[in-house]
């Protein structure tokens, strides 16, 4: 985990993005709301445009965790207007060479003090229930289930349990 770098994306990382983005949809379809097949027909401008903050006017914290230059860790925060007290958590993803080694611990970690420094009150996610290791995580780091089980997407028997964080500054968030 020590030669792990986590930093923020920028629109000129669009292909590391891309390609972070596609390994994850591509490797665990059934952690994520949106699938491979959708997103791989983006074209590179929207890759680009995901990225462009400022553009999209969008309060988001897109991490990206490096190892030699290869990505092996993906998150997204984002604090949706007008709710500006509420921090979201997407696309969390780790390497599978390199799970159970702290990488979405510490990418949490950025999460938590992102949003504690944006004065949000709590960090909203929802995690497919039969994904153990997610599940895990989340309630590991304080998060609680907060509402009724929803289907992962139209039409799917997954079901996603929506967990809620609410922030403190203690010494393990940060
Ligand atoms: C879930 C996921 C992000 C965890 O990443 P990771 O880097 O392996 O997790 P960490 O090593 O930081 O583990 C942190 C904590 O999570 C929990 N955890 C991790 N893997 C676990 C597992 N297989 N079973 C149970 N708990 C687990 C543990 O509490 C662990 O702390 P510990 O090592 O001190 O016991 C990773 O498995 C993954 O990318 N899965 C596929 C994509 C996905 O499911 N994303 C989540 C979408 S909501």
């Amino acid at each position: 985990m020590s030669d792990v770098r986590i930093r923020v994306l920028t629109p000129q990382d669009w292909q590391l993005y891309k390609s972070a983005r596609l390994k994850s949809l591509e490797e665990s379809p059934d952690s994520f709301g949106s699938t491979y097949e959708q997103e791989v027909t983006l074209s590179d401008a929207e890759w680009q445009t995901r990225l462009d903050l400022k553009l999209r006017g969008l309060e988001a914290l897109p991490l990206i965790a490096e190892l030699e230059g290869q990505s092996v860790g993906l998150a997204w925060g984002v604090i949706h207007e007008p709710d500006t007290k509420i921090a979201q958590i997407y696309q969390m993803w780790v390497s599978p060479t390199l799970r159970g080694k702290g990488i979405a611990k510490a990418l949490l970690g950025e999460m938590s003090t992102w949003a504690i420094n944006k004065r949000c009150e709590c960090i909203k996610l929802a995690v497919t229930t039969s994904n153990a290791a997610a599940v895990g995580l989340y309630t590991s780091y304080g998060y609680a289930p907060n509402g009724p089980l929803e289907p992962l997407r139209v039409g799917s028997e997954l079901m996603v349990q929506p967990m809620v964080k609410r922030l403190v500054s203690t010494a393990r968030d940060l």
